[in-house]
């Protein structure tokens, strides 16, 4: 129904309008009495076979919603219930701040895929915490963590760590993002150096909580060799707890000729390959040290096995989710669930790195 009704109607509007309004519904059926059970209809089984230890923490299924879908935490309640068993919101920035001039997202149906250069648009991390501030999730909520566009790259630690002590008492775990292509800037901070800078500047607020949080590093697909070990090796000895692989690509080889002047990261369909591809590196230069999350281009339950054989503890997704509508996360659970038991597994964590 949403493909062939609403999705037709959603396309007419100008994206991020689209996006806009696709959350203003879920965060009024996340206000009104019985709406998550309504939403729970799309979801896919609960099944203790389906759940996910990483982090120390248990997660009720292995697909999150990735960063970006839900940037100010309007939806989180509704996007669970609808199946995601986890949602990243963010990137939260310090500061609230605009993001860069608009139109900055494009759609690229005939290839499944998008194009954006938000530029991290952000309600700031005060506005946030109001939001979030004592709620209970039925899921893991995690938070993305950036800087404001105006930081300088030496100061960029002190945001993470302002971002992360604003928010520690909401977040199940936090994502240092140093790889979102719309930030002059930003990818720089991937280098060890600037790893383990804002990596020591975020452990000095988590160290004093009673029970810190795990601190992941999201990467962008675009390092290259030399790229990617500095930002292994910064994630490592700066003691993060995991990684996200990846952020969206600025590689446009991976398109036919569509768009090719629109600036910004390209998300979807075309990233699935070179984010997979980029999975199995890490997950063959890192091993089990680092719990990976597996993002880019996930669009149906075959797409999150092959992402957790290649060694993805869990998975993660947006683009699909703007084309498939929000039957989507159950679809996806759903799939995996049917696999778990047609290949009669004690749990989806049998998956994990199966083919590593
Ligand atoms: C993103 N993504 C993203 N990532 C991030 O760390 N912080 C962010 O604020 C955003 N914002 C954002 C906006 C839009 C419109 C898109 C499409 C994507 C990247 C996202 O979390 C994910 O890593 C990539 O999009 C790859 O996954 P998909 O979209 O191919 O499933």
């Amino acid at each position: 129904m949403y493909r062939s009704l609403v999705y037709p109607i959603l396309s007419t509007l100008e994206p991020e309008r689209a996006h806009g309004l696709a959350l203003k519904s879920l965060r009024a059926a996340q206000a009104t009495p019985g709406g998550l059970s309504i939403l729970r209809c799309f979801a896919g089984p609960r099944d203790p076979r389906l759940e996910v230890r990483a982090f120390g923490m248990t997660f009720p299924n292995p697909l999150g919603a990735a960063a970006g879908l839900d940037k100010n935490a309007d939806a989180a309640a509704a996007l669970m219930a609808l199946g995601f068993g986890c949602v990243e919101v963010g990137t939260v920035t310090p500061r609230p701040q605009p993001g860069n001039g608009k139109p900055r997202v494009w759609r690229l149906p005939e290839a499944a895929a998008l194009i954006n250069s938000l530029g991290f648009p952000s309600n700031g991390a005060a506005a946030v915490k109001k939001r979030l501030a004592g709620k209970r999730f039925n899921g893991i909520l995690g938070v993305n963590l950036g800087k404001n566009k105006d930081t300088p790259a030496e100061k960029a630690p002190e945001d993470y760590a302002a971002v992360f002590d604003a928010l520690k008492d909401e977040m199940r775990y936090a994502v240092v993002n140093v790889s979102s292509p719309n930030t002059p800037g930003l990818r720089s901070l991937q280098s060890r150096r600037a790893l383990l800078d804002i990596l020591a500047a975020v452990d000095e607020v988590n160290s004093k909580l009673a029970k810190p949080r795990p601190v992941l590093v999201k990467l962008s697909p675009d390092l290259d060799d030399a790229q990617l070990d500095e930002a292994l090796a910064g994630a490592l000895e700066g003691g993060a707890s995991g990684l996200v692989i990846s952020n969206t690509t600025l590689d446009r080889s991976l398109l036919k000729d569509q768009f090719p002047d629109r600036p910004g990261g390209l998300s979807g369909a075309p990233l699935r390959d070179k984010s997979l591809a980029m999975l199995r590196k890490v997950r063959g230069k890192v091993g089990k040290r680092l719990p990976l999350i597996g993002a880019g281009g996930i669009a149906t339950a075959e797409d999150a096995i092959a992402r957790m054989k290649a060694g993805a503890s869990l998975v993660q997704l947006y683009t699909s989710f703007v084309y498939g509508g929000p039957g989507l996360p159950g679809q996806v659970v759903r799939g995996i669930d049917e696999f778990v038991k047609k290949e009669k597994l004690r749990s989806v964590e049998e998956l994990i790195g199966a083919d590593a």
